[in-house]
């Protein structure tokens, strides 16, 4: 749990010994007592778990002390928005893994990106974004941010130091995701950090993908990282969170001023199951990680597949910044069916597998499988109807072979 600042500690010790004299020295009716009771348990408790704490109101431990302030490192506790110990304790935990500043938690990904933006970008900004970016974050720019006048630009996520062609002078913002949704793309994130930074601009990454753990954005020059913990860190498909990570206390400061007013809270509940999650998530991640690979691996010598699209080999599309970048693989990675196949064959081939269920969001224990059509796509390469994203759970490997092995056999 974060510490709490010595002013605080006193001033809820003070609240704890007020209280108590308050209710020691009443008679009370029934029913205050359901509100106010005196009833004891033992205290000393001491277990493995993480407490949950919900809470809207905060208590004060004096009309003078009230005061609606969102850094609770700061001012201590003051409204349940601004987190509680639980949700605290999580984002602390996430910022000791990707060694930023301080971390802030938010009701899930999406909720992250568009977050980052509100707080760091006003009309007439220009914001770049790369063309493989998960489907919302680019409806998000291209609805709302132009909405309310922010200049909104795709670049290729290959580009690498090339970004230089697509900035402004009014540049103010990089996204970048790596690898990329669907189509796996691994940037040069280095490359592009040092031209954004030459040029005042600030970079952004959706580090989702290798879990905050795998890639080391701050050491690669990204200046605030976002990650969907719905995926690895909950690990089980039941929960939504997001979490943002800023390198410094400037951009940190930015950030939760926009979080109060924006008003975005994550539950306690799904806080105390991500924390859940980290313990296990080693495993976890080693597992798939090796799982992936290997049916990766065995899908790029299947005749029906012309290339596969996982960042851990070399047929996938800047694998070498992996190679370079990365500490590591997960589970998420695509196929790309040879040109024969129809849509009604590629979509048969989902259909019909029985293991793999057809869902989205990914990083649970349950393989997944979700056919995309890029026909009608601007930007994206040219795969057509041909492309199938896996993800790979937890199940035995030799199933999820034999598995795919009859989906593939009967597309026909
Ligand atoms: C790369 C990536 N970023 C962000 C998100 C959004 O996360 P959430 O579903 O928690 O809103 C997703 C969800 O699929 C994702 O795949």
């Amino acid at each position: 749990m974060p510490a709490l600042p010595w002013r605080s500690k006193a001033l809820l010790l003070a609240d704890v010994l007020h209280r108590s004299f308050k209710i020691a020295g009443m008679p009370k009716n029934w029913k205050t007592k359901l509100i106010h009771s005196d009833a004891k348990i033992p205290e000393g408790f001491r277990s493995l778990s993480s407490g949950v704490q919900r809470a809207s109101t905060v208590l004060f431990p004096s009309a003078a002390s009230v005061k609606d302030e969102w850094d609770q490192y700061e001012v201590g506790y003051t409204y349940g928005l601004y987190g509680t110990p639980t949700t605290l304790e999580l984002a602390a935990r996430v910022c000791e893994l990707e060694g930023g500043f301080r971390t802030m938690i938010t009701p899930g990904g999406q909720c992250a990106i568009s977050l980052i933006n509100l707080a760091f970008l006003k009309a007439g900004d220009h914001v770049l974004i790369p063309e493989s970016v998960y489907t919302p974050s680019r409806k998000f720019a291209a609805k709302v941010l132009r909405k309310f006048g922010v200049e909104v630009g795709f670049y290729p996520p290959e580009a690498g130091s090339g970004i230089q062609a697509h900035f402004r002078e009014n540049t103010r913002m990089v996204w970048c995701e790596s690898p990329g949704s669907i189509t796996l793309e691994v940037q040069d994130i280095p490359a592009i950090a040092e031209v954004a930074h030459a040029a005042g601009a600030m970079v952004v990454m959706d580090n989702t993908w290798s879990a905050g753990i795998h890639f080391d954005a701050f050491a690669h020059g990204v200046d605030v990282t976002m990650q969907a913990l719905t995926k690895y860190v909950g690990g089980h498909s039941d929960l939504l969170l997001g979490s943002i990570t800023a390198r410094d206390e400037k951009k940190w400061r930015q950030l939760g001023a926009t979080q109060q007013l924006v008003g975005c809270a994550a539950s306690p509940d799904d806080c105390s199951l991500a924390l859940r999650g980290l313990k296990t998530m080693a495993v976890r991640l080693k597992a798939i990680e090796e799982a992936a690979l290997s049916l990766a691996r065995w899908l790029g010598e299947r005749s029906e597949i012309e290339r596969v699209l996982h960042p851990g080999l070399p047929s996938c599309p800047g694998h070498e910044f992996w190679k370079r970048d990365f500490t590591g693989s997960t589970g998420v990675f695509s196929v790309v069916f040879q040109p024969r196949f129809s849509k009604a064959q590629v979509q048969r081939f989902v259909d019909q597998l029985q293991l793999f269920e057809i869902g989205y969001s990914w990083a649970g224990v349950t393989s997944l499988a979700v056919a995309y059509d890029f026909h009608a796509t601007p930007g994206r390469p040219d795969y057509g109807h041909r492309i199938v994203r896996l993800n790979i759970g937890l199940e035995d490997r030799d199933d999820l072979k034999a598995d795919l092995t009859q989906a593939l056999e009967g597309m026909g």
